[in-house]
């Protein structure tokens, strides 16, 4: 294999060697599939206006992500949802784009992609949210104008103990439905994890391997075994391990070396082990880490502790870096 598959929208598109190591997933939107509704500001995963909706593997929930730190890369499997994907003035807009229009959450409107992004991808996550699980989730975006308790006002609306007054609708409402692309009015739905979890079409097995545009090879590996057998044959300095790529959003990468190698897809490097201690997998997200450590602190005594590295992972970044970042 030779090739990145993906989907956005619903499509499949494929990359390989027609691209440089820096495109980001933003640029591939933007630029070549000419979806602009996806907007960019500060480029550092700090301003949320380029957040989008990816699924990222058969087993994982939809989860924000800052399309401006994915290299298009990395995006072997992923499902993208833009804002383009959940509703428009042909196909009529989404639940969390007219609830915001509604509660006046927009003014000039660069902002609000991203803020309809970023609701989407935590109400597609989660059946139940509450109020404060939403406002939690605020710091992943950034609104220069309308201030932002009319955004808050009108995402609260979705929490199961928002005041039955403000009550509009519940979470199986804002079309999330994979399969009808509609709302849903199931409350308890069975077809829940199938719904949101797509086949995986891809071949898990092989090593996907690209020699980029700019002379760079790409590898995306799926076993801890494929890429040592890669650095072993290179020179120390001359390959990265690419995994949320956020750390680009603080050090600017001018020159990326010779050899990429994505290790989001190496199962090995995920979960955890209990012995007397707890092992955490290398390649697991923040967010995973966080749902790693609410369980245990809520299951065994002797790991209460990590309540307060849970509140404090809770403060490093925001929603969309932690979904990718390991
Ligand atoms: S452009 Fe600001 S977070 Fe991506
Ligand atoms: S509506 Fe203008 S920046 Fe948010």
């Amino acid at each position: 294999m030779d090739r990145i598959t993906f989907k956005v929208n619903g499509i499949y598109y494929s990359v390989g060697s027609e691209v440089n190591t820096d495109v980001t997933l933003l640029d591939y939107l933007r630029r070549r599939l000419r979806l602009p509704g996806t907007k960019y500001m500060c480029l550092e995963a700090g301003c949320g206006a380029c957040i989008v909706t990816a699924v990222r593997g058969p087993d994982t929930p939809p989860t924000a992500v800052n399309s401006c730190m994915v290299l298009v890369t990395s995006c072997q499997g992923w499902d993208i949802t833009t804002v383009e994907g959940t509703g428009g003035r042909l196909a009529g807009y989404s639940k969390v784009q007219t609830t915001l229009a509604e509660h006046n959450g927009t003014q000039c409107g660069y902002c609000t992609p991203g803020w309809v992004m970023s609701m989407h991808s935590l109400f597609c996550s989660r059946k139940k949210l509450t109020m404060l699980e939403i406002e939690q989730s605020f710091g992943s975006n950034v609104c220069r104008c309308t201030g932002y308790r009319p955004i808050l006002d009108a995402f609260k609306q979705f929490a199961i103990d928002a005041p039955d007054s403000k009550r509009i609708t519940d979470i199986e409402d804002l079309h999330i439905c994979q399969e009808t692309k509609n709302g849903c009015n199931k409350t308890d739905c069975e077809d829940y994890d199938w719904c949101v979890v797509l086949k995986e079409e891809v071949d898990k097995s092989s090593c996907i391997y690209i020699k980029l545009e700019d002379g760079r090879d790409w590898f995306r590996v799926y076993a801890l075994k494929e890429a040592l057998k890669i650095i072993s044959c290179k020179d120390n300095n001359s390959y990265i391990l690419v995994g949320g790529n956020t750390a680009k959003g603080a050090y600017p990468i001018f020159d990326y070396p010779e050899v990429l190698i994505d290790i989001t897809g190496i199962s090995e490097l995920k979960g955890f082990v209990l012995d007397q201690n707890l092992v955490l997998g290398a390649g697991s997200t923040l967010t995973e880490t966080l749902d790693i450590f609410k369980l245990l602190s809520s299951e065994k005594d002797y790991f209460r502790y990590l309540e307060k590295l849970y509140d404090h992972i809770q403060m490093v970044a925001h929603n969309a870096v932690r979904n990718v970042c390991i």
